[in-house]
């Protein structure tokens, strides 16, 4: 009996999780879309068009630039890669002028070099583009495709269906993917289509069918764009942030660093609140000319780890202060955590006083690394310290675990790194992270 009892329940969270067990952290790797869109002739400019070509320079670049180590793996075709019409057994067929060797050959490229790839669906009878979607007679048709010609991903767009459809669709895509027996990561824009909140929303089958989700608009090249949408997550971290967890992510959009639109300033700062979010980190530049500034924000070490964190937890806003200085705070595993400082002021660098204690750290001696700076300090949680903090920029911060002060002095000889040693913690001048 209590043996039936356990299977039933065993088999009943089988059917209720997406169980392909992937994305247990953030993905990471490079996204077409934002940057390169799908109107530019290829004839014209074989090299920034959506075409097989530039598909492998990315792959070329992640792989031998030091992106793929650092988990930058996916390599994922947005709109546009398809053909106006199925073929004969009415499978999606890629455009041959864009894709002469089909996406198989994309796919062993990928492969072949320790990346994936992800292809771009539409629940509905067109793309956003108006290419052919995926409509409820195809979804299965469409899962087996992708899967034998060896994608790893889907984000499945939802233009050109109404919410019943949508409400049928997408779960309906999860199950086929499963099916196939290989294992694809699911990106959902279903939440983006339905305004985004509850009761339209429901944030628990969201995790229980997809990987990650889009929940609002499209990002462009510019800073308005990055903080409206920052803004709307942070808004809404109540609703939205709970849903978030080891394979399910809330998704913000692409990472514009490395385009036009954004100073290395506003650079950290999309790269911060991002890896607050608990975001997955998805780049829609040029890999061939990334400006070295871009790239060492992209490849910081410290602010992929604080991405990446394997618990999973989406961060939150904790401030909003009159002087145009927000507060943003991630717990991390081992009783770590990451602060942010952000300013939307648009005059010059705020020099913003705090201490741990006042954002609600509990009672300890703390190391604390500004992430973008390489500065260390040691602070007691009472200790005031100063960030100045850029307009339109960040300053980010990776909080050890608290140490209880008498500990470090007992234990001083034997483990105490150097800094620990110091009696000085409660500076008269607060130090500050410039
Ligand atoms: C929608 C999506 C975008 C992109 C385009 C492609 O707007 O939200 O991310 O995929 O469609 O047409």
């Amino acid at each position: 009996m209590h043996l039936a009892v356990a299977f039933l329940a065993s088999a009943l969270v089988c059917t209720l999780a997406l169980d392909n067990g992937l994305m247990r952290t953030p993905p990471m790797g490079w996204l077409a879309w934002e940057r390169y869109r799908c109107d530019i002739d290829c004839e014209l400019d074989p090299k920034n068009c959506i075409s097989e070509n530039l598909f492998m320079d990315m792959a070329d670049r992640l792989s031998e630039d030091g992106w793929r180590e650092l988990g930058y793996v996916y390599v994922n075709i947005d709109d546009c890669w398809a053909s106006m019409d199925r073929d004969k057994q009415g499978r999606l067929q890629a455009d041959p002028k864009r894709f002469p060797g089909g996406i198989p050959k994309l796919a062993r490229y990928m492969h072949d070099r320790g990346l994936k790839l992800g292809i771009y669906g539409d629940m509905g009878t067109h793309t956003c583009g108006g290419y052919p979607g995926t409509t409820l007679d195809k979804i299965e048709t469409d899962a087996q495709t992708f899967a034998e010609w060896g994608v790893d991903m889907l984000k499945l767009d939802g233009c050109y269906s109404n919410a019943t459809e949508q409400a049928e669709g997408y779960p309906r895509m999860s199950k086929a993917l499963n099916a196939t027996g290989r294992p694809i990561g699911y990106s959902c824009s279903w939440p983006a289509y339905q305004g985004g909140l509850p009761p339209k929303v429901n944030y628990t089958q969201l995790g229980e069918i997809c990987n990650l989700w889009r929940n609002y608009g499209d990002i462009q090249d510019s800073w308005d764009s990055v903080l409206s949408i920052s803004d709307w997550f942070y808004k809404n971290q109540d609703v939205v942030g709970p849903a978030a967890g080891p394979g399910r992510w809330n998704d913000p959009d692409m990472l514009i660093i490395g385009d036009f639109g954004l100073s290395m300033d506003q650079s950290r700062s999309q790269m911060a609140l991002w890896a607050i979010m608990a975001a997955p980190l998805f780049m829609s530049n040029d890999l061939r000319t990334i400006s070295s500034g871009a790239r060492a924000i992209l490849q910081n070490k410290m602010v992929i780890g604080i991405s990446q964190d394997p618990m999973g937890v989406q961060g939150k806003r904790l401030l909003m202060k009159k002087s145009g200085i927000d507060v943003y705070w991630r717990p991390l595993s081992e009783n770590t955590s990451a602060l942010v400082f952000f300013s939307r002021r648009n005059d010059m660098p705020y020099r913003y006083q705090t201490s741990l204690g006042k954002l609600n750290y509990t009672a300890g001696t703390y190391k604390v690394f500004s992430v973008f700076t390489e500065k260390v300090a040691t602070l007691k949680d009472t200790s005031d310290f100063v960030v100045s903090v850029n307009p339109t920029g960040v300053v980010l911060l990776y909080v050890s675990a608290p140490a209880k002060h008498r500990q470090f002095h007992a234990n001083a000889k034997l483990h105490g790194p150097a800094y620990f040693r110091h009696d000085d913690l409660d500076n008269a001048i607060p130090p500050s992270f410039l």
